[in-house]
């Protein structure tokens, strides 16, 4: 699916959503699935409590400023598997490995992780 934005404007639009969670008073709770160098990660990360970014890259260096940061270093799968399930994410993008059957796994596991009005967002998924 071709989505109706270039390549960096998903940070606009996340970023967006997560301003309007944070005047909700609902943003609580951020997580990343795939960082690379971290653009939407800082936009977003300031505006939530507390900001958990997943990586199976070393990126900490792009995104160690942010004090609420919770980082995990490793696959997407084993931070999904051992994180605390009362420790509920409000916001979760994912956007690790984007062919379909990682991001339906990611889904998949990142659901039971979300408060009953939280929010999963994606890019777009390839075959
Ligand atoms: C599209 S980039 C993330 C872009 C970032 N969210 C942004 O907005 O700029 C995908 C990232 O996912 C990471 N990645 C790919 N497969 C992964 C996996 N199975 N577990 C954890 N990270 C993964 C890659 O190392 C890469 O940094």
């Amino acid at each position: 699916m071709k989505m109706p934005f270039t390549k960096n404007e998903h940070v606009n639009i996340v970023k967006a959503i997560a301003v309007g969670l944070n005047r909700a008073g609902s943003l609580n709770r951020y997580l990343e699935l795939g960082i690379r160098k971290g653009p939407c990660f800082n936009a977003v990360a300031p505006l939530s409590k507390e900001a958990y970014a997943v990586d199976i890259n070393d990126c900490y260096k792009f995104i160690k400023e942010n004090k609420n940061l919770f980082w995990y270093h490793g696959t997407t799968t084993k931070f999904l598997t051992n994180h605390d399930k009362r420790k509920k994410f409000d916001l979760v993008f994912i956007d690790a490995n984007h062919k379909h059957k990682s991001s339906l796994s990611d889904f998949r596991q990142t659901l039971p992780l979300v408060n009953d009005n939280g929010l999963i967002l994606f890019q777009p998924v390839k075959n």
